[in-house]
């Protein structure tokens, strides 16, 4: 039996103090369950208050640089995520993609420098409308998981999670049908065998994102081989956060 690992990205939104009155809000009413994993991508600046008060909450970076240590400003590295003992990063999400041009190369870097400090990434991918339009979107989504987990090991690559999330769904209102995530998800977790094998595909936690809510996690998460959500703007609001992680499966 996968858990379930449900995942609030916060993306640029919400301030420290805000973040901070949330938690405090929230964190307690939070359903402990050994099955479940709720957790919180927060912005990077109040990772380390946030983390003070989080006892049920999972805190997680939305992102990191791969180099120890060096002269990159504004970035955050994996030895600062380690000293304030976080355990999931976000890393290659579409923004960070699109936006800030990060590549596959990068992002394999990334999961390589968590993975060796016991942190766990959890790797986006997802196609754009018009690749998902013209029936792209496996070779898509097959490329970036190939990239992406290039020259990780087996039993390394069974600790990410996935996050497929298609773009034209992101933030759009425009959930993908359960079928349609459930189907990649699947493709997914077959690209997942042909790479390794049948134990890490079997294991691996992939979840989906894109216009999750309370009203439709249920349907999503009920699907086989679908192990969990990361959800943008429905976890911003602290009772639509609860219903969130508190679903009724
Ligand atoms: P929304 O839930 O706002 O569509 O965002 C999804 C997402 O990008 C989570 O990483």
């Amino acid at each position: 039996m996968r858990k379930k690992i449900i995942v609030g990205n916060w993306k640029m939104f919400k301030t420290n103090s805000q973040a901070i009155e949330f938690i405090k809000t929230v964190d307690s009413k939070v359903k402990v369950n050994k099955d479940i994993i709720a957790g919180i991508a927060v912005p990077s600046i109040m990772l380390s208050d946030v983390q003070k008060v989080a006892k049920n909450i999972v805190i997680s970076a939305q992102n990191c640089y791969f180099e120890k240590e060096g002269a990159f400003t504004g970035e955050i590295s994996v030895p600062m995520l380690q000293d304030l003992k976080i355990k999931y990063v976000v890393i290659g999400h579409s923004e960070r993609r699109d936006i800030f041009g990060e590549t596959d190369e990068m992002i394999n870097n990334k999961a390589k420098s968590l993975l060796a400090a016991n942190i766990t990434p959890i790797l986006c991918c997802g196609e754009s409308l018009e690749t998902y339009e013209s029936g792209k979107t496996i070779a898509w989504v097959k490329n970036q998981i190939t990239k992406g987990f290039a020259g990780i090991a087996e039993q390394d690559a069974k600790k990410i999670v996935i996050a497929y999330e298609p773009i034209w769904a992101i933030g759009t209102g425009k959930v993908a049908t359960p079928q349609i995530a459930q189907n990649v998800c699947k493709e997914i977790r077959d690209i997942i065998k042909g790479i390794y094998n049948q134990e890490v595909a079997n294991e691996i936690l992939i979840q989906y994102g894109g216009s999750v809510k309370p009203e439709n996690i249920k349907d999503i998460l009920d699907q086989a081989d679908i192990d969990g959500a990361l959800v943008g703007g429905a976890s911003l609001i602290e009772d639509s956060y609860l219903g969130l992680v508190n679903y009724k499966g």
